[in-house]
């Protein structure tokens, strides 16, 4: 196995990717495994105009959810300092294999976020599921980094008068998700405040951030932005590539065409561009 270089990401299966980094070399890990559900990264889900969104997407049988789930744990927990963290995106489909990893892999639980989003699928006979579990764990409570003042200091206050950062700092985070109309995307992708937000307190300039699934290649494209330094695997080729050409050009978005439009949505971007 050749060793996985920082400043990289591959089209590989994790597992085998994570064995060629050193033990404890990675500083933060952002992660949203694939699902255990029949999802077909249909073309039309969530009403995206078809023809731009990739399919390909490579999901795990309910069945096999929870020994995967094991496998690639394991090795984040090999390759994570002690002083690092771990955050997890969840549907609550398969929160239960999740959590019995994280547990039998005797991480430490720090926080259990709830990521509340706008635009659900719409339903009628059930309550429409717009929220999603995000694990926050580390190995060691007491090494782990976190910087309460990397979004807003004390003395910021709401409209209302209260703690900007005590509303920042709660654990149900109202975030929207974009809407990439008329250029490149892949069926599922996590907003980039999300994103920065975990990056903001969770680690520092130069740390290495990994992501054993990387869809569309959001985490290392915003830890990149941040001066954060990425490395990550995704097993669908076209996903890698699609990746590998936002992190070549250097750009939030890619049209359709290839061409780079208008960056709108990521707050700190406006450096990069
Ligand atoms: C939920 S998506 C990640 C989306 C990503 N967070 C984003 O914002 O674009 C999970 C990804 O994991 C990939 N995947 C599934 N099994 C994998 C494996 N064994 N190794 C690497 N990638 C895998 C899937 O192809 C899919 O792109």
């Amino acid at each position: 196995m050749p060793g996985i270089e920082f400043n990289q990401i591959y089209n590989m299966d994790c597992v085998e990717g994570m064995r060629g980094l050193p033990a404890e070399s990675i500083d933060l890990v952002i992660t949203d495994p694939p699902f255990a559900i029949n999802f077909k990264a249909h073309r039309a889900n969530y009403n995206r105009t078809q023809s731009r969104v990739m399919t390909g997407y490579n999901e795990i049988h309910a069945d096999d959810y929870g020994e995967f789930t094991l496998r690639w744990m394991e090795e984040v927990r090999r390759v994570l300092k002690d002083s690092g963290s771990m955050f997890i995106f969840s549907g609550w489909n398969n929160l239960k294999d999740i959590l019995v990893a994280i547990d039998d892999l005797e991480f430490v639980t720090v926080n259990h976020i709830i990521w509340k989003y706008q635009f659900g699928v719409v339903c009628k006979r059930k309550f429409v599921t717009s929220h999603y579990h995000c694990l926050f764990v580390c190995k060691d409570d007491l090494k782990r980094k976190f910087f309460n003042s990397a979004r807003f200091t004390k003395e910021i206050r709401t409209e209302n008068g209260g703690s900007r950062r005590y509303q920042d700092m709660e654990d149900v985070w109202n975030i929207k998700r974009e809407y990439w109309h008329g250029d490149k995307k892949t069926p599922t992708k996590l907003p980039s405040e999300l994103i920065e937000k975990i990056l903001l307190y969770a680690s520092e300039e130069g740390d290495v951030v990994l992501d054993p699934f990387l869809g569309s290649g959001q985490v290392a494209v915003v830890s990149n932005m941040l001066r954060r330094q990425y490395v990550g695997f995704e097993i669908v080729e076209e996903y890698h590539d699609f990746a590998r050409e936002r992190l070549d050009k250097g750009v939030y978005r890619i049209g359709d065409d290839g061409s780079v439009p208008v960056q709108e949505s990521m707050s700190l971007f406006g450096e990069m561009i």
